[in-house]
């Protein structure tokens, strides 16, 4: 059975065990496959909770240097796995950007984490003070790492205290939030980037780079695998399979790089979506979430690209670009690291594009030097409702069974 054979019995099961859901109103859920928003709308609002520290964190045995000059000052929001693991070793390659201060809701990690970074004790912030952030000249940038349901809270804050944002992805977990923080951007006149990091990646830019000058001919169908396998846990447990924060769950954390990828490599925005999600019943990982969601786009070209990702799916993070004259293969495609790239046509050509690690740095300079120098962002906030809008289509596709036509900008052709 491939991807897209139908599977209407998940989907539909989906729908029905959603109004027994413990966050979720059997109104908001009506709505949610109404429009494909996250119906966490109507549920409490999520709240920041500080957390112990991570495994296999590994800090720095010195403090990394602040580069000289201009540097831009980052509060870093959420230390987690990805602010501990990849993103804040890398400052030390960055060549404007610094930590100034960290936000987190555990005061003991915050204070290891700060003396590690060479963070003074007085620039620990937590959840509860994180407006007075306002008055701290240290800190010209927030960087927001926390769980997804709560980038849209953080970042009004940020925005409210005269900050700019550099915000993890999703951007949020509707297209009205993702409205909501352009709208506090432009009024505060800060920059708001989301840390869509491929974009900074150089496997993925030299793919973009060959697809724009079709080294595979004309695209026919781009193909993405984002998985793997959750191991048991439950929705009190673990906030990514809890809808009030992770929204549906694997598109929104891991999908989002295939359907990034798709768009990117085509240079197309979709016509049309079509998708089914599973949620399968009597496992604690899935009580809130779905397992997988499937999708197939066709682009006006009459490209198609088929994207599938799943928490209940050996790992995979591969992309394939069949077009009329050659392959590409992209194995992993969007990772921390170790990027094969293979583009086949005549022969056969390995891409060595250069070192994935400086995508995480490049981030923090690229948000520096829009904010020092005006330059434009490469991924807007703009570029974040954009695919929070495509999601919303996919999960209205899932949801009602039904073929959804889209605009160019995002939004769902009524
Ligand atoms: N770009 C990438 O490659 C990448 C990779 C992974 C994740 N992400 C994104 O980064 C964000 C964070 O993901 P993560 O993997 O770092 O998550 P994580 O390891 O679970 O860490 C999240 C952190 O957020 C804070 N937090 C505040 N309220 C929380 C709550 N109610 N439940 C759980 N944590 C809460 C905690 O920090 P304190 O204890 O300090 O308060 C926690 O350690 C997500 O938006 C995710 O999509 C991006």
């Amino acid at each position: 059975m491939t991807n897209f054979q139908a599977n209407r019995r998940g989907a539909l099961a989906f729908l029905a065990g959603a109004s027994a859901l413990p966050l979720v109103g059997a109104c908001a859920n009506a709505q949610a496959a109404e429009d494909g928003s996250s119906p966490s709308g109507s549920a409490p609002a999520p709240e920041a909770v500080g957390q112990p520290m991570p495994g296999n964190v590994e800090l720095p045995d010195t403090p990394p240097e602040k580069p000289s000059g201009d540097s831009v000052g980052y509060a870093v929001v959420g230390l987690g796995g990805d602010a501990l693991n990849p993103l804040m070793p890398s400052i030390s390659g960055a060549r404007r950007s610094h930590i100034a201060a960290l936000v987190s809701g555990n005061r003991g990690k915050c204070e290891t984490v700060a003396k590690a970074y060479g963070v003074p004790a007085d620039a620990c912030y937590s959840y509860d003070n994180f407006d007075e952030i306002a008055s701290d000249d240290r800190i010209d940038a927030v960087y927001i790492v926390l769980p997804s349901g709560l980038h849209a809270e953080y970042v009004e804050r940020a925005f409210a205290a005269g900050k700019h944002v550099l915000c993890e992805k999703p951007m949020a977990l509707s297209s009205t939030e993702c409205e909501r923080m352009i709208a506090a951007s432009k009024a505060a006149n800060r920059k708001l980037m989301i840390a869509y990091r491929c974009h900074f990646e150089p496997h993925n830019l030299k793919a973009m780079e060959l697809m724009r000058d079709k080294a595979v001919g004309d695209i026919r169908l781009i193909r993405a695998n984002q998985q793997y396998r959750m191991g048991p846990t439950t929705p009190k447990k673990n906030w990514r399979v809890d809808r009030s924060l992770a929204g549906y769950g694997p598109l929104e954390d891991y999908g989002i790089y295939g359907l990034q990828s798709a768009l990117y490599l085509s240079g197309e925005m979709p016509a049309t979506i079509a998708a089914r999600m599973v949620q399968p019943t009597g496992d604690s990982r899935f009580a809130e979430i779905a397992s997988s969601v499937s999708t197939l786009i066709k682009f006006p070209s009459g490209a198609m690209a088929e994207l599938y990702t799943s928490y209940d799916t050996r790992s995979a993070n591969r992309g394939v670009v069949y077009g009329t004259s050659g392959v590409l293969e992209m194995d992993p495609a969007t990772g921390y690291g170790g990027h094969q790239y293979t583009l086949r046509t005549d022969g056969v050509q390995q891409i060595e594009a250069g070192d994935p690690s400086v995508q995480f740095a490049a981030q923090f300079d690229h948000l520096a030097d829009a904010i020092r120098d005006g330059a434009d962002i490469r991924t807007p906030g703009e570029m974040g409702l954009r695919d929070v809008r495509l999601m919303e289509a996919i999960f209205k596709s899932a949801l009602t069974d039904s073929v959804i036509h889209i605009n160019p900008d995002g939004t769902i052709r009524s």
